[in-house]
């Protein structure tokens, strides 16, 4: 089954931000395109408006002016859907309501030919349930597009429970043809980038609510510590706090209320007090200035600590090993001894040091946590998190150690899994559930949370580096310490563990 023919006339309904993004991309690609929109006039303003981008391509040399040209005349708005009945693919981008969406592909079906594929632009509805309105679902599929649809290069191809596999094909093709980079997903709730993002919200969010720490430093450590582009408040902030929860709802709704995606009742009460985000001028953050941007608290930084005068690193470090070598480069000796028990660094005082595993500070005599971090080489930031337990000696040491390898520090409250670690898991998590659950292979969802929410690794490749039982051990921890369901580990992450135990030769 191979895409579309060019010469195929490509229908986009609905062309308000993305119905203009998809036409363009399928514009340029080289089909001709009819452009139709419930609202007069609008069809036709969506034209002027995908001339204009165009005209920007030629001024920045990304598109001659012959091909402008040719694009523009094959890009017409149409009267009415009668006019689409030459159209070998119609993509709908319309209102985000079921009913509406129904109504229209019962009515587009009786203007179109029997081989017209038909596809939906839907983030939130079950593909599914729209094709249900059909006579003939096994032409029906999704096409989610992100948005701005002609730079972002990802296109989740998702199949309802009754799409036909050569439509998924047909529709999987085409959008490679049209220089994007297609995922194959099931039709399941948030599909794959819209699922297995949201504990980056909620995680952060729940560190917040937890008095863990403040916005400004939870977004410093996921950017500067974890490695992502943005931190989770001020993403949301661009998003939109009534976009991004309701989401976060939809997802947690046609799950059952599953409790592993609860949406999270300060970002809720953000909403009811309006603070929308940029748009609104203030969401979790201040954008009040002329400019829009944004007036920030600083996150937290310790201050300046004496370095420790040496380190002994007992046991393997896992994720964290690049450590030693940064500590020894620091000048700061490292003896290492062999422990079966434990895996930390000990400093002067006797206190310790440990990567954040699920267990809170006060569990232990004299501990500090200090985050994962995507790169410790790279890393300009780590987290510390500390009990009232902890010596404030120990602290001071483990701050002066991280402040010798060139890190801010930022000390957090007593948090189990930290805000990186327990992030970066239950991504890690899900990802896991989704490939057992048949939602999309593991290099897809890879493909689609680096390409669909610009992620540094996808969350496999995160979990090779971290070692195979590290996401499931850090998970379970946290479960036993909130037994809500939140952290249950999945079958399919306990099935990867326990799979590579065996083949490790472990006892336990
Ligand atoms: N905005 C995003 O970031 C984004 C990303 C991916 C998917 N989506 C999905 O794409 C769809 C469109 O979203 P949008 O942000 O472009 O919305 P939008 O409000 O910008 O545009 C919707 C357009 O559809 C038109 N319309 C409404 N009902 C219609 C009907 N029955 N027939 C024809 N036209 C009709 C409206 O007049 C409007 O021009 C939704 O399903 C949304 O969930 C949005």
């Amino acid at each position: 089954m191979t895409a579309l023919d060019l010469s195929s006339p490509v229908a986009v309904v609905g062309t308000g931000t993305m119905g203009q993004g998809i036409a363009q991309v399928a514009l340029v690609a080289g089909h001709p395109v009819r452009l139709y929109d419930a609202a007069p006039g609008r069809a036709q303003a969506a034209a002027d408006a995908i001339g204009a981008r165009l005209d920007r391509l030629v001024a920045k040399d990304r598109l001659t002016g012959a091909d402008r040209d040719a694009a523009r005349d094959r890009l017409l708005p149409a009267e009415s859907l009668a006019d689409l009945a030459d159209c070998a693919l119609v993509v709908e981008a319309v209102l985000e309501r079921l009913d509406v969406k129904q109504e229209l592909f019962r009515e587009l079906e009786g203007i179109v030919d029997e081989d017209c594929l038909l596809a939906t632009n839907t983030s939130s509805l079950s593909v599914t349930a729209i094709g249900g309105a059909l006579r003939n679902p096994g032409r029906f599929v999704g096409l989610h597009f992100f948005n701005p649809a002609p730079l972002l290069p990802l296109v989740e191809v998702v199949s309802g429970f009754a799409s036909d596999v050569t439509s998924a094909t047909r529709a999987y093709e085409t959008a490679r043809a049209w220089g994007k980079t297609p995922v194959a997903c099931a039709d399941t709730p948030g599909f794959i980038v819209n699922r297995i993002a949201r504990p980056f919200y909620a995680e952060a969010f729940a560190v917040y609510e937890a008095q863990g720490a403040d916005p400004a430093t939870i977004d410093a450590v996921l950017r500067e510590c974890g490695g992502f582009k943005m931190g989770a408040f001020e993403l949301t902030d661009l998003i939109g706090q009534d976009v991004n929860e309701s989401v976060t709802h939809s997802v947690w709704q046609s799950f059952f209320q599953d409790v592993r995606f609860t949406p999270s009742l300060a970002q809720r009460r953000l909403v009811e007090s309006g603070r929308l985000g940029r748009k609104s001028g203030r969401g979790w953050y201040d954008y009040a200035d002329e400019a829009g941007a944004a007036e920030r608290d600083e996150p937290h930084t310790a201050e300046q600590a004496q370095q420790p005068a040496h380190v002994v690193a007992e046991g393997d470090l896992g994720p964290a090993s690049e450590l030693l070598a940064l500590i020894r480069e620091a000048g700061i000796p490292v003896r290492e001894e062999d422990e079966d028990h434990g895996t930390r660094l000990v400093l002067p005082s006797g206190g310790q040091l440990a990567l954040a595993d699920g267990q809170t500070s006060v569990e232990f005599r004299d501990v500090v946590y200090f985050d994962l971090a995507l790169d410790y080489r790279r890393a300009t930031r780590i987290a510390l998190s500390a009990s009232q337990d902890t010596s404030p000696q120990t602290l001071a040491e483990a701050i002066g150690l991280f402040q010798a390898l060139g890190k801010d520090v930022s000390v957090i409250g007593d948090v189990p899994g930290m805000i990186v670690a327990r992030t970066v898991a239950r991504i890690v998590d899900l990802a896991h559930d989704a490939v057992a659950k048949g939602v999309a292979t593991e290099e897809d969802i890879d493909t689609a949370m680096r390409l669909g929410v610009n992620y540094p690794l996808g969350p496999f490749e995160w979990s090779r580096r971290l070692g195979r039982n590290w996401a499931y051990a850090l998970l379970d921890d946290l479960h036993l310490r909130d037994p809500s369901g939140r952290y249950a580990p999945s079958l399919a992450l306990y099935r990867h563990a326990y799979a590579s135990d065996k083949r490790e030769g472990s006892t336990s």
